[in-house]
């Protein structure tokens, strides 16, 4: 019984066995099966970040002057980073705990300064229709309303809707490079030119391309820029803990100069507990992964980050190519690597059907949605397998097009209706009743088929069946 604490300890060897016990059913990311949410090598680099992480997995960056190790390692990690992006010696920043927190951040910072400076009371931010997710979270955390730059035919936010959207409650504006869904670089020197112009803040998010564009340039390949070379880009968001490899819990969040950063920190002089200052979200801040992150990006240097790019972009463009080849399926907008996202050609061919068909042979695939798609963060590992994964892929597609009556079972419907529902508040509800369900007290799994208790559930079920027949209709 392990759901609550034992009446007494038990051994060490014991608690460890049980403990990789439970990951026996995870996804198999050593084998490359996965293609997101893990960025991992080799069993060699695993144990190297698992070494440099435990020697500094006690240690604390809440405060930035006791522990003056960790406080190096940020220094360093933030000054590497800012040449990287061609930044000038004033660039500064923060190492955070990841993507979102860094991306929460400059919604804090932007909010913060355009009351400061310029009296804003109801903040308003420009975000592509693209921008992570964790940016519609900052706007509901931080109060400041989203207002949508469509997308042009390319999925490149278009850049030539972006002056009317701006106004005097514009805090910022975002572009991504590479955005999250297609991995199409915005137009990023385009929108800051405009930003600029307007006097607003641009922030990056390059929470992606952070640790792998720069190396792809240097590799050769043609890019747009989108890093401090662009004069209108005030911030860059830069995840440690997907294309830099260290440990989990990683990424950075730059600015121009020390004046917009300090409208990140957050002070308190009245405090019982003492006077306190934090750079960033988290009170608590994890040394191992400070140690991890600065050890990985010693250990590669430019020449090993360079290596990773070039095996990326082989399997990347092998995808691409892979993909365009078979008649049934489109790449995605214009990705550069090294992600993309394929959709169906042809109406008649279901493509979350598709995905079901891959979940099937053990890949784990990621669905997008408006347009349809599926989705592959690609990674320098995934080289090995990727003849493999387009020889999965052409039989999942044959399969699908032999039974076309699996676009109304399994994964299929319930993705589709996720995706097609028009009553959207319903799809929240459903996806809120479900999610919660993980956090009920005893906790279980997530089961996207597993009917629901929530009242409106009946309804949701009858629509959902409309609309697999309205989709076979068609
Ligand atoms: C473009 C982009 N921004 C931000 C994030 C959030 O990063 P994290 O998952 O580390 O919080 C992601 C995650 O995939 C992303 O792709």
């Amino acid at each position: 019984m392990t759901q609550e604490l034992p009446e007494q300890g038990r051994p060490a060897g014991e608690v460890l066995r049980q403990l990789r016990d439970y990951g026996r059913d995870d996804p198999h990311y050593q084998d490359a099966r996965l293609w997101s949410l893990v960025y991992y090598l080799d069993p060699a680099h695993a144990e190297f970040l698992n070494e440099a992480y435990q020697s500094y997995s006690s240690a604390n960056g809440l405060n930035p002057s006791a522990f003056k190790s960790l406080k190096r390692f940020e220094n360093d990690i933030i000054a590497a980073t800012a040449k990287l992006h061609h930044g000038t010696p004033e660039v500064c920043g923060v190492v955070t705990s990841g993507g979102t927190e860094s991306c929460l951040m400059a919604v804090k910072t932007y909010r913060d300064l355009a009351r400061a400076k310029r009296g804003v009371k109801a903040p308003e931010m420009v975000l592509p229709t693209t921008a992570h997710v964790a940016w519609f979270k900052a706007s509901q955390y931080f109060g400041v309303k989203v207002r949508l730059l469509p997308l042009d035919k390319q999925l490149r936010a278009d850049v030539r809707q972006l002056k009317r959207l701006i106004n005097r409650n514009t805090v910022m504006v975002l572009g991504s490079a590479p955005e999250y869904p297609h991995g199409t670089i915005d137009p990023i020197e385009a929108m800051g030119e405009i930003a600029q112009k307007a006097g607003i803040p641009m922030h990056v998010d390059a929470c992606v391309g952070g640790f792998i564009l720069p190396f792809m340039e240097m590799n050769g390949i043609e890019l747009p820029l989108w890093d401090w070379r662009v004069p209108g880009v005030s911030s860059i968001s830069a995840d440690l803990h997907k294309y830099g490899f260290a440990a989990k819990g990683a990424s950075t969040i730059t600015y121009r100069d020390l004046e917009l950063l300090k409208h990140q920190m957050f002070v308190y002089e009245d405090w019982p507990g003492g006077v306190f200052a934090s750079a960033a979200l988290l009170g608590t801040r994890p040394g191992g992964a400070y140690a991890a992150a600065w050890a990985a990006m010693q250990h590669f240097g430019i020449d090993g980050y360079r290596d990773l790019a070039t095996f990326t972009s082989m399997a990347f463009d092998a995808m691409h190519e892979g993909i365009e080849a078979m008649p049934e399926l489109r790449v995605l907008g214009d990705p550069k690597g090294p992600l993309l996202a394929y959709g169906s050609a042809t109406p008649e061919l279901n493509i979350f059907a598709v995905g079901d068909q891959m979940d099937k042979k053990g890949w784990h695939v990621n669905r997008l949605q408006a347009p349809d798609g599926l989705h592959a963060m690609i990674t320098a590992q995934h080289l090995a397998v990727v003849d493999d994964y387009l020889h999965d892929l052409r039989a999942a597609v044959a399969t699908v097009k032999s039974d076309p009556s699996l676009a109304g079972k399994g994964g299929a419907a319930t993705y589709g209706m996720m995706a097609h529902l028009p009553l959207r508040g319903m799809v929240r509800s459903r996806v809120l009743d479900m999610f919660s369900g993980m956090y009920r007290a005893g906790g279980a799994p997530l089961d996207l088929h597993a009917p629901a208790n929530s009242a409106a559930q009946p309804l949701l079920e009858r629509l959902a069946a409309r609309y697999v027949q309205w989709r076979q209709r068609r």
